[in-house]
């Protein structure tokens, strides 16, 4: 076989840049532990990940603020780094409720840079019926260990994604993602103009009004207006968020709507928001929170449910998830998002009809066609038979 010659032609500049970056190579290689790491948590990727991103992580509920008997902040710490989150996440939580082991998410009302220093706070609401926001302001007290996976969600401001000024609307204690995001903006951590329009029933039921008043006042990328649906009293907007009141605060420039609140302003809303004309990619919603079914009159019905064999009929009401009626008749099935995205929840639909809020369908076209649903998100509309995976 006969012997090729390559030659290549360089300069003497590249010789003395080839012999500068050996002996980099060399001086890095050697500052190198001897031992090199065995276990893969040793890593420093490793680390970070699962600093972000932790299965679970045991919180201790280190203090408890009450805003009047509507709702309660929570305040958590932990032995261990919290997870860091984006302003307008969400913390899922797990709870043994009786015999039920049940799922529930609550946005982050905490600014991001408080993770760093070691505390989440959520804010839970009373609501009519509610089974796990009562059960936790009737039972969570300050030392208890409660478990959360790692903070999710989209409704984050993107600069990639979004326009840099945000108007959001908030209903009842759909403020606190928004709140997040004031701290962070008041924080210089997020680089955006934030336009707050809080709707409630009364001024009484406004949430964090001086913190939002002041964060309102000394930084002139943050206004928040209050929208008063059931009183007259001076110095509110009257009536719901809609159109003309989000038309008179927007700023001029183009901007994008982020949404978090209750069933009913989500409804009225569908409506409202096409007469802006925005562009739909800058509407954004509170996924676990958008679609709530609001029967006036809600209908109970019968669902089968075939876990391994086993059947069981439970009772269900139309304004509650096929999920919901599975806890709380202590079906454990199992969870995580409560939005649709995550699929933990996948189950056959064998018989029955199911309403899933429109946009909440996230679905595989192929669990589509073989009728599976997540039942995190479809609210009976039928007797049911449902088959748990
Ligand atoms: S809990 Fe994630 S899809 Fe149902």
């Amino acid at each position: 076989m006969s012997k090729k010659k390559f030659s290549v032609n360089g300069t003497f500049k590249d010789s003395v840049n080839t012999i500068k970056f050996l002996t980099e190579r060399k001086q890095f290689i050697d500052s190198a532990p001897a031992v090199l790491p065995t276990r893969s948590d040793d890593f420093g990727v490793n680390k970070v990940a699962k600093s972000l991103h932790p299965k679970e992580q045991k919180l201790v509920i280190s203090r408890i603020e009450e805003h009047g008997n509507i709702a309660k902040s929570y305040y958590f710490k932990s032995d261990t780094e919290l997870a860091y989150f984006k302003a307008g996440q969400y913390l899922t939580f797990k709870l043994e409720i009786g015999n039920s082991v049940v799922t529930r998410s609550y946005s982050i009302a905490s600014s991001p840079a408080s993770a760093l220093n070691g505390e989440y706070q959520i804010t839970v609401k009373r609501i009519a019926d509610g089974f796990v926001s009562d059960y936790i302001l009737d039972n969570w007290n300050v030392g208890d260990e409660v478990i959360a996976y790692a903070p999710e969600g989209n409704m984050t401001y993107c600069p990639l994604r979004d326009a840099q000024n945000i108007v959001a609307i908030a209903g009842g204690s759909g403020i606190t993602p928004f709140l997040s995001l004031a701290r962070a903006i008041d924080q210089g951590d997020e680089d955006c103009t934030l336009t707050l329009l809080y709707g409630c029933r009364t001024s009484d039921e406004i949430l964090f009004k001086s913190e939002l008043d002041s964060l309102s006042e000394r930084n002139e990328k943050i206004n928040v207006v209050y929208v008063l649906s059931h009183s007259d009293e001076d110095g509110y907007e009257k009536g719901f968020v809609g159109a003309d009141i989000i038309k008179k605060y927007a700023p001029d420039e183009i901007y994008s709507v982020f949404v978090c609140g209750p069933g009913g302003m989500y409804k009225f809303l569908e409506t409202e928001l096409p007469k802006l004309q925005i562009e739909r990619k800058y509407i954004r919603f509170e996924v676990f929170s958008s679609g709530k079914k609001v029967d006036e009159e809600p209908n109970e019905y019968n669902i089968t449910v075939i876990n391994r064999g086993n059947e069981t009929v439970i009772k269900a009401s139309s304004n509650e998830t096929v999920l919901c009626a599975f806890e709380r008749a202590g079906i454990e099935v199992p969870a995580r998002c409560h939005t649709g995205e995550c699929g933990f929840c996948r189950s056959k639909l064998v018989s029955g009809k199911v309403y899933i809020p429109e946009g909440e369908d996230k679905r595989r076209i192929a669990d589509m066609q073989f009728n599976f649903i997540h039942p995190c998100c479809c609210y009976p509309e039928s007797d049911l038979v449902v088959r748990i995976n």
